[in-house]
């Protein structure tokens, strides 16, 4: 499976648009962005830092933090997502990948922030990382999200994913899509995936 350089993808950023159309713009997280990611998760409702996390946290731990800012470390990858409000560039999204080379699987989990849900962040972001997974010569996504939690259930049903209860934890759900799209070249914007 290749193996994506890390110094091209710390470089690059691609577009995603709001259902309104106001662009996203999606970078690799590095040690560059911990304080702002971390800013970003504190300032989630308790709420959507649950289901994020799958249990209660006030802030990413440090050594979390750690692993969220290494870029490609044990084939993990993170991406923020970032809105220019009143000139200034706000995170409003962030989205975590990794991918189990023996199986061919890609784990995933996002959030949006509170201000921006119900925008068509999700969505869009989800199908991002579907390219993304693709790239990385993924065969499936999947993820896991708390079993109350209704509009996850709800998105990832409408982008296809099959949903399952989880093997090993009651209180989860686990949703999964096999990826059937070929990755196009990387355009100046991002992935285009063609061939769905
Ligand atoms: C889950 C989350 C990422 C969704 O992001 P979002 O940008 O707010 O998503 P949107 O509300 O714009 O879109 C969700 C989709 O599900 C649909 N939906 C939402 N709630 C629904 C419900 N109760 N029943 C049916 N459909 C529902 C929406 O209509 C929309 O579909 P559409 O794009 O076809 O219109 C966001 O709510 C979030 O960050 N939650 C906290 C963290 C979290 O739960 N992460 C997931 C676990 S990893």
């Amino acid at each position: 499976m290749p193996t994506p350089a890390i110094a091209d993808l710390a470089a690059g950023s691609s577009i995603i648009h709001t259902r309104r159309g106001e662009e996203v713009r999606l970078h690799f997280v590095t040690s560059d962005d911990a304080e702002a990611l971390q800013a970003y998760v504190r300032s989630l409702s308790q709420r959507s830092r649950t289901k994020r996390f799958l249990g209660a946290l006030s802030e990413l731990p440090k050594a979390v933090l750690d692993d969220f800012v290494s870029l490609g470390r044990n084939d993990r990858y993170s991406l923020i997502g970032t809105m220019e409000l009143g000139g200034i560039a706000c995170v409003v999204a962030e989205a975590r990948y990794a991918l189990d080379r023996a199986s061919g699987r890609v784990e995933f989990g996002l959030s949006v922030h509170d201000r921006w849900h119900g925008h068509g962040i999700g969505p869009a972001l989800i199908a991002h990382l579907e390219g993304r997974a693709l790239a990385l010569g993924g065969v499936s996504l999947s993820g896991d999200a708390l079993r109350t939690n209704d509009v996850m259930i709800a998105l990832a049903r409408k982008a296809g994913f099959t949903i399952q209860p989880h093997a090993d934890d009651w209180t989860l759900v686990r949703f999964e899509k096999v990826l059937t799209g070929r990755v196009a070249q990387p355009s100046s914007t991002g992935l285009q995936v063609v061939g769905r």
